[in-house]
C-alpha cells in the first residue's frame, strides 16, 4: 500500500512555524510522508495566526479553496490548527462543515490518536482545551535542513496587552526545563545547525526551578558548536541587568535586540497596559547601549490605537526619531473581539490609522538607512545563509545585527561564518565584498 500523505501550510509567528515541525513529527510518527502537492494530499493541515483580522481572513480565503479539493477526494483530511482553531471554532465548525480536525495550540499530542478516530467516525473532531502545563518538552521538532533553528523555551503569556488575542489563544505562561532545551539544541548542532533563536510568546519571562531566562541564556552559549544566539520575543519589563551582562559575556550571543515599543504616548501605553512610559523604554535603550554598544534594535509599533489623537501619534514618531531603530515591524491596529481594547470606543477611522501608518513607515525607513550606513566602509561579521534572490552568483547572509548583506561568492559555503567589507547601503540591504582583512575570521 503507498504511505499516506500530509501537507501543512503555516501562517504567522516563527511558534507557529515550530509548532508545524511539530505536527510534522508527529504525522511522521503516524506513519505519513511530507508532500508538496496539495490536491494528491491525504490529510492537509493550515496552522493559523489570529493577530489581526488580515491574517484570519488570509486563512478564510484560503480554506474556502479547499472546498472542492475535498469534493474531488471526499476521504482527504482538513485540518485547522493553531489560534483560530483555539479563537474561531464555532464559526469554523458552522460555516466550513468540510473542515474534519480543530486543534488548538494545546492539543497535538492528540494527533495520533485522532487521525487513527477518523477512520471509525464522520464526525468533526475538535481539540481546543488549553494546558497549563503542555511544553512539549518531549517532543522535538521534524527539521528539514538549514542553517537557523528554532527553539521554543516557553509557550503563552500572562502579560495581557489590551490589544492582544494571544494570552486567549495560547494561554498562560509556561517554560520548558533548562535541560530538555539544551539537548535539542546539542541535537540541532549534530544535524548542521549554527545559528539558534530562542522562542517565546515573552521569552524573557523564562522561568524554571533552575533558573530564569539570563541563567539560560548563560548555559546555552556555553554549547559547543552555537555559532550564533539569538532569542525573541522579549518584553521591555523583563529586560534586566543580569541578562545584558550575560549578553556582553558571550561573543555568540547577537548583539541584537527586538524591544517591542507599541506606542510612544504615555497615555496609549498605559490604554494598552504595557507597563512602561516612554521615558523607561528610553532609558532602557541607554542602558542596553551602555552595556553592549553596538547592539541592533528592532521593535514593533501599533499605530492607531483606540483613542490615539495626532498629537499622541506624534510622540510615537518622536521616540522613533530619538532610538533610531535598525528597523521595525509596523501595524495599523486591529479589533481583536474578546480583548479589552476591542471594548474601548473611540476606534480611529481606516483612512486614518493608514495614514500614519505610511507617515511612521517612511520615517523607519530613514532610520533604518541612517543605521546601515554607518556599516559601510566598515567589516562585518556575516553567516553565510543562502544563494541570493538577485543572483546565483552571489550569496545573501546577515550581520549580527541581523541585517541581510549581498556579496559575490568566493570559496565559502552555506554555514560559514565569514568577514564582509561593507561597499553600500540601499532600501533596507547591505552590499558588500568577502574580506580578509579582518580580525576574527574564520577560513571556509
Ligand atoms: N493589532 C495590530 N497589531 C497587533 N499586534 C498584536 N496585536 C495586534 C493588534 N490587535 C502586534 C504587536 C505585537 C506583534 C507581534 O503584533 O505589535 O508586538
Ligand atoms: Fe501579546 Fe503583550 Fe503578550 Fe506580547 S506581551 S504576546 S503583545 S499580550
Amino acid at each position: 500500500m503507498n504511505q499516506k500523505t500530509y501537507y501543512i501550510e503555516t501562517y504567522g509567528c516563527q511558534m507557529n512555524v515550530y509548532d508545524s515541525e511539530l505536527v510534522s513529527n508527529m504525522m511522521k510518527l503516524s506513519g505519513y510522508k511530507q508532500t508538496n502537492d496539495l490536491e494528491a494530499a491525504d490529510a492537509i493541515f493550515l496552522n493559523t495566526c489570529s493577530i489581526r483580522e488580515k491574517a484570519e481572513e488570509t486563512v478564510h480565503n484560503r480554506l474556502n479553496n479547499f472546498q472542492h479539493l475535498k469534493r474531488k477526494k471526499p476521504s482527504m483530511l482538513i485540518g485547522v490548527l493553531g489560534c483560530m482553531a483555539q479563537n474561531l471554532k464555532d464559526v469554523l465548525l458552522e460555516d466550513k462543515p468540510y473542515v474534519d480536525i480543530i486543534l488548538g495550540p494545546d492539543s497535538y499530542r492528540n494527533l495520533p490518536k485522532i487521525i487513527k478516530d477518523r477512520s471509525k467516525t464522520s464526525e468533526h473532531l475538535v481539540d481546543t482545551k488549553l494546558s497549563k502545563f503542555e511544553i512539549y518538552d518531549d517532543l522535538f521538532p521534524a527539521r528539514t535542513e538549514g542553517v537557523n533553528s528554532w527553539v521554543s523555551i516557553m509557550r503563552g503569556c500572562d502579560k495581557f496587552c489590551t490589544f492582544c488575542i494571544v494570552p486567549f489563544t495560547r494561554g498562560r505562561e509556561r517554560s520548558r526545563p533548562i535541560d530538555s532545551i539544551i539537548s535539542e539544541i546539542k541535537d540541532g548542532v549534530k544535524d548542521g545547525f549554527v545559528e539558534f533563536t530562542l522562542l517565546g510568546q515573552n521569552v524573557n519571562s523564562y522561568k524554571t526551578p533552575d533558573g530564569k531566562f539570563p541563567t539560560l541564556l548563560d548555559e546555552v552559549a556555553k554549547i559547543e558548536g552555537v555559532k550564533r544566539l539569538r532569542f525573541t520575543s522579549p518584553h521591555p519589563r523583563d529586560v534586566d541587568d543580569h541578562m545584558l551582562q550575560v549578553m556582553s559575556k558571550h561573543d555568540n550571543i547577537c548583539n541584537q535586540i527586538h524591544l517591542p515599543l507599541q506606542a510612544g504616548s504615555d497615555r496609549i501605553l498605559k490604554r494598552m497596559n504595557r507597563t512602561y512610559t516612554s521615558t523607561e523604554f528610553l532609558n532602557l535603550v541607554d542602558k542596553i547601549r551602555q552595556y553592549i554598544p553596538s547592539c541592533a534594535l528592532t521593535t514593533d509599533i501599533i499605530v492607531g490605537f483606540p483613542g490615539e489623537t495626532e498629537d499622541e501619534f506624534l510622540e510615537t514618531l518622536s521616540v522613533v526619531e530619538k532610538v533610531e531603530f535598525n528597523s521595525a515591524y509596523m501595524f495599523k491596529y486591529s479589533s481583536r473581539p474578546g480583548t479589552k481594547a476591542s471594548q474601548y470606543d473611540e476606534h480611529i477611522t481606516e483612512d486614518e490609522k493608514q495614514d500614519r501608518l505610511e507617515r511612521l513607515i517612511d520615517l523607519q525607513l530613514n532610520k533604518t538607512l541612517i543605521q546601515n550606513k554607518k556599516h559601510i566602509g566598515k567589516i562585518s561579521n556575516v553567516l553565510v545563509e543562502k544563494v541570493s534572490k538577485k543572483s546565483n552568483d552571489q550569496w545573501s547572509g546577515r550581520t549580527e545585527g541581523g541585517t541581510w548583506v549581498v556579496f559575490d561568492k568566493t570559496n565559502e559555503k552555506i554555514g560559514d561564518i565569514i568577514d564582509v567589507k561593507i561597499d553600500d547601503a540601499r532600501g533596507v540591504t547591505l552590499f558588500g565584498s568577502r574580506t580578509y582583512q579582518g580580525y576574527n575570521y574564520e577560513v571556509a
